[in-house]
C-alpha cells in the first residue's frame, strides 16, 4: 500500500546523478509505473527538449514542464517518477512534488555527472552555453541548486562510483520502509 497523501516516490537531482536509470530500476521493482518527466514533457508539446528550449526559452520550456508534473502527480496510482534537474527552482513545482510524494535525491560530483552527460547531447543548459565546459556548468547548478534539493528530500543518496542497480537497491528499501508509515 502506497501511503494514502504522498502515493508517488520521486527522483530529483542534477543531469547525470543517473534519475532516469535509477528510475526505471526501481519502478520494475516495485511494480509501479515509471515516469519520466522529460519524456513526459516531450510527448505532451511533441517536441524535444532541444527545441522547445530553442522556440520558446528556458521559460517556455518550464511552463511546460510544470504543467506535465502536475499531472503526472495527480495520477492516483502511485508512480516512480524520475525528474529533470531543475524542477524545483519553481515553488509551486516544490510544493506539488513534496505534497504528493517521498523525494529522493540523487547527488553526483559535477566530474561524475560530466562522465555521464558526455557532451551534453539533448540538454540545451550544458550543450548551449558558451561559456563553460559541461562540467563547470553542472558545477555550478549543483552550488545554486543544493539547497533547494536538500529542502525537498527525504534522502540523498550518493552515486559516484556505484550502479544504478546498487543506487536502485538503496532507493527501493527507502521506498519499502515508506509504504505504510505515515505519510
Ligand atoms: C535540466 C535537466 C534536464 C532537462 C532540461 C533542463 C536542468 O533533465 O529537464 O534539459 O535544468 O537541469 P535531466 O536532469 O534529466 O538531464
Amino acid at each position: 500500500m502506497a501511503t494514502r497523501n504522498r502515493p508517488h516516490l520521486a527522483l530529483v537531482g542534477g543531469m547525470g546523478t543517473g534519475k532516469t536509470s535509477v528510475g526505471a530500476i526501481v519502478a520494475a521493482q516495485a511494480r509501479r509505473r515509471h515516469i519520466d518527466l522529460d519524456r513526459w514533457v516531450q510527448a505532451d508539446t511533441g517536441r524535444s527538449i532541444g527545441v522547445l528550449f530553442a522556440e520558446l526559452g528556458e521559460e517556455g520550456f518550464r511552463d511546460a514542464e510544470q504543467s506535465s508534473l502536475e499531472r503526472a502527480l495527480e495520477l492516483l496510482e502511485p508512480i516512480v517518477l524520475s525528474t529533470g534537474g531543475g524542477v524545483l527552482g519553481r515553488p509551486a513545482n516544490r510544493d506539488a512534488l513534496c505534497a504528493r510524494s517521498h523525494v529522493v535525491w540523487l547527488r553526483a560530483t559535477p566530474e561524475t555527472a560530466a562522465e555521464r552527460v558526455g557532451d551534453g547531447h539533448g540538454r540545451p543548459l550544458l550543450s548551449d552555453d558558451p561559456t563553460g565546459l559541461p562540467v563547470d556548468v553542472l558545477r555550478r547548478l549543483a552550488e545554486e541548486r543544493a539547497p533547494l534539493y536538500e529542502a525537498a528530500a527525504d534522502l540523498a543518496i550518493d552515486t559516484d562510483h556505484r550502479s544504478a542497480d546498487e543506487v536502485a537497491d538503496e532507493v527501493g528499501a527507502f521506498l519499502e520502509g515508506r509504504q505504510g508509515a505515515p505519510a
